[in-house]
This record gives C-alpha cells, structure tokens and sequence, in this order.
C-alpha cells in the first residue's frame, strides 16, 4: 500500500517512519523546503530517541520520501494521513484548524482513485466530516472516505508507543474504509493489541478524553502533595498506596511542577472550549486548566523561599529545562515560568538542559547564561533547581553538589534525589510533596 503523510512534525514523522517500518511506501510531505532538505540529507530535526536509525533505514530500503510537493504521492495513495499541527487559536482558546483545513483542499485537487483520508492531527469533534465536506466541494468526483485516527505518542517513547501501543482507535463510516485501516494496523495483530472501531465523532473524543483524564490525573497527585505538605505526609507513599488499586493504576501518578508539553496544555483548553460550544460544562478540566497554570507560576515561590526570601544577586542553577527528559520540546514548559519570574527579581540565572538549549535560548530572557554541562551550572550556585527529570541530573550526589555549589538549597521539582541524603548532607532540600522528610535532618 502506499500513504502519504501531510506534515512532517512530530506526529508525522514518527507515524510515517513507523509505517514505513511496517512495509508500507510512505512519502512525507512538507511545505517547510529547509526541513525537507535536511530530512532528505539525513538530518532529523526533532530530538526523538531511535528516530534517525528508523528513518535511514526506511530511506535507504526505498520505503520512505521526503518531499514538498503533495501531488504525485496523493494520486498514487490508498491512505492519505493528516499530520499538520493544530496549535492553540490566539485569543478564544479553540484548536487553530486552519491548517487541517487548507490540506484537505490540497488533497482533493489530486486524488485519484479510492482513498481513505485520515486526520492523525488532534482536532475537535466535527473535524472529520468538514475535511469530508471541504474535499468534496474541492473535488466533486473524488472517491474517497475520512477516517479518525488519532495518535496517543509520548515524547521521548513516540517510536515504542507506534509500535506496542495499548490500543489503535479508528473512527470509519464505511467498510471499505476500516479494511484500508485494519491492513495498515495488520502488523500490531502479532501483539493482539486492541483496534477499536467506532465512529468519527467518538474516536475524535476519545483522543481529548484520554488526554484530559491524565492531566486531571496528574494534577489529582500534585494536590494531593500540596496536602502532604501541609499534613506532613509523603506523596511518594500515597501514589504508591493509591495505584496498587488496579482501579486506579500506578502510572501519570508522579508528583511535579505542573503538566506541559505539546498536548495536555492545549488539548484540555480545545476540549473545555468544545464542551462550551456543545452547552456542557467539563468542570473538572476547567479546574485543572486553572490549577496547573497557577502551579507553574508558583513554583517560583519555592525557589525564592530556598534562596532565604529573596533572590536578588544570589546565582540560582537551573538543571534542566525541556518540559520533561528525552526530548527538546520546550512547549509549556514549566521552566518557562519560572524563569522569567526569577530573571524579574533580580536572579543571575545559569542554565543547562542535555537536549532543550537551542529550542529555550529565543524563550527565555538575554541575562540568563547556559552553560555546557551540569558540573559548570552548578558552579558557585546559591540554589539549585531541578527543573527536568534527566537522568543524568540523577547521578549528582550530595558530595559532588557540596563541592561545585557555593550556597546549600536545593529545590528538585522533580523529586529525583535522594532526600534524606541531601538532609544529611546539610542541605536545605526542598522538594515536592515529601514532608516527612524534614524529619532526617
Ligand atoms: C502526552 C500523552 O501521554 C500522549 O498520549 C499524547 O498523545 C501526547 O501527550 P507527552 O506530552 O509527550 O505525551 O508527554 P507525557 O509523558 O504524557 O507527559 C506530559 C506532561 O505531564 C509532562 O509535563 C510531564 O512532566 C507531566 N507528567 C507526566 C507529570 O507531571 N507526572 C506524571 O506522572 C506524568
């Protein structure tokens, strides 16, 4: 089968190469000439591990292309995939689907043949049937079908999460359509992974209640360790104590500053908007919406009170600042908030991050200095902050912190060091949730 994959970001990269892997000819289709250059000359331009190797691969067995123009590979297609961003529209809060829209114009003029149309992009109930709308009014004659199929890739785990997810969902209204969708997905039968099929409309939700579920779960423990603070109770205790409950499940139950990222900031926004334009109310993710923005914003009261109530002129270490380890995605970062915030009190900030320097250097102020290791962030350093769970940040041990900093707090957001060994060690150690360790000091 041939597909042809719109956009060449992080969703269509991933699915692109992934199906590619399957067997499938897969070309990627970009407007952007200068990334289609670099993929064509081997240069991913996203940080995603395996990603490279999987392209090359695919590339040098002739599966995969990259290319700017659409036309001849949506002639030849059985499946055309719809991988385009949709950002937050400025202002209102709803998903940005103007991009969505202007690929399914482009597509219409060239298909040729029966082909399925599948939106991979995360976009608001309704999408589908006016892709389906705008390529018939585009192209009359076109013989063709939309799908939902939306992508549940983590950063970081995208190419793993492709390949064994827990569950595919399809959205399909024909036959004809779920047999070109369940030959595409035919190799993940060997793992008995679960296709779902159901309608355009539920599948569409499904991606934003997923989504939304585990921002409402993550933000469900970051209150519960805002309590553990105040009661004197460890957080680390009460998810593990609540997760053995199959029920609720160990996982998106670690403490931290606040969720970011590509999805979970913009997917709970575009779903409470689209709860609104349907006169429901999704009260709980409107809270969450609210909750993890304020959290951000806040933790930038942690730093200060480690610094002695006052950051002005003291030298704060930042160690890390993706929005979580194994990517450069800088998108909602919470280091993002924080940062500033502290550039605005008088900090002399140092920064470094394994991945992200390149993607934070335009988003944060000019006076910050990035530094090329962790060792030379932490050099003479009042205070140091643990912005992002890299595991290199997890080696530091007290010794080794006592030694390159001039100052003795520690603010991990991330609760990766050992605490009761940092207390020990004389630091000031603030973490989240875990007030019980105060007890070692
Ligand atoms: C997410 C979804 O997991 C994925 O299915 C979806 O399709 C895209 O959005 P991603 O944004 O890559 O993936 O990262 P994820 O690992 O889900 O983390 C999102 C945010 O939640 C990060 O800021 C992370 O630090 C935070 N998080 C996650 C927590 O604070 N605690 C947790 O227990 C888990």
């Amino acid at each position: 089968m041939n597909l042809t994959v719109i956009g060449s970001g992080y969703v269509g990269l991933v699915s692109g190469a992934c199906f590619s892997e399957f067997g499938f000819n897969v070309t990627c289709v970009d407007k952007d000439e200068a990334k289609i250059d670099s993929l064509n000359a081997g240069a991913i331009p996203i940080y995603e591990p395996g990603l490279d190797d999987l392209v090359a691969r695919n590339m040098a067995a002739g599966r995969l292309k990259f290319q700017t123009e659409l036309a001849d590979s949506v002639a030849d297609a059985d499946a055309v995939f719809i991988a385009v961003g949709t950002p937050t529209r400025r202002g209102d809060g709803h998903a940005d689907l103007s991009y969505v829209y202007a690929a399914s114009e482009e597509i219409a003029a060239h298909l040729s043949g029966y082909t399925v149309i599948v939106t991979k992009s995360t976009v608001p109930v309704g999408t589908g049937r006016n892709v389906a709308a705008i390529i018939k009014k585009t192209n009359p004659d076109a013989d063709f079908d939309v799908a939902s199929n939306p992508e549940f890739l983590r950063e970081g785990s995208a190419i793993n999460d492709f390949m064994r997810p827990d569950r595919v969902v399809v959205g399909v209204e024909s036959d004809a359509a779920r047999d070109v969708m369940a030959a595409l997905y035919r190799p993940l039968n060997i793992r008995e992974t679960p296709i779902l099929f159901t309608t355009l409309e539920t599948s569409e939700l499904i991606k934003y209640a997923a989504n939304a579920f585990l921002a409402v779960k993550i933000s469900y423990i970051n209150q519960m360790a805002d309590l553990c603070e105040a009661v004197g109770a460890d957080v680390h205790d009460v998810a593990k104590g609540m997760g053995l409950d199959q029920r609720i499940g160990a996982k998106f139950l670690h403490p931290g500053p606040g969720y970011g990222g590509s999805c979970f900031p913009k997917d709970t926004l575009a779903l409470v908007k689209t709860a609104e334009d349907f006169g429901r109310d999704v009260t709980i993710v409107n809270d969450v919406v609210r909750y993890n923005a304020e959290r951000k914003a806040s933790m930038t009261d942690r730093v200060i009170t480690a610094a002695g109530g006052d950051v002005d002129g003291k030298t704060i270490a930042i160690l890390g600042l993706a929005f979580k380890p194994e990517t450069d995605d800088m998108r909602d970062s919470p280091a993002l908030d924080i940062l500033p915030r502290l550039v605005a009190s008088g900090a002399q900030i140092k920064a470094y991050d394994p991945a992200a320097m390149d993607q934070a250097k335009p988003l944060l102020p000019d006076s910050i200095t990035f530094t090329k290791n962790a060792a030379s962030c932490l050099a003479d350093a009042d205070v140091a902050v643990v912005i992002t769970e890299w595991n290199e940040f997890r080696a530091l041990t007290p010794a080794a912190m006592k030694q390159m900093m001039r100052g003795k707090a520690i603010v991990d957001l991330r609760n990766i060091f050992d605490g009761k060994a940092m207390i020990k060690a004389g630091f000031d150690y603030i973490n989240i949730g875990r007030a019980g360790l105060a007890a070692h000091r």
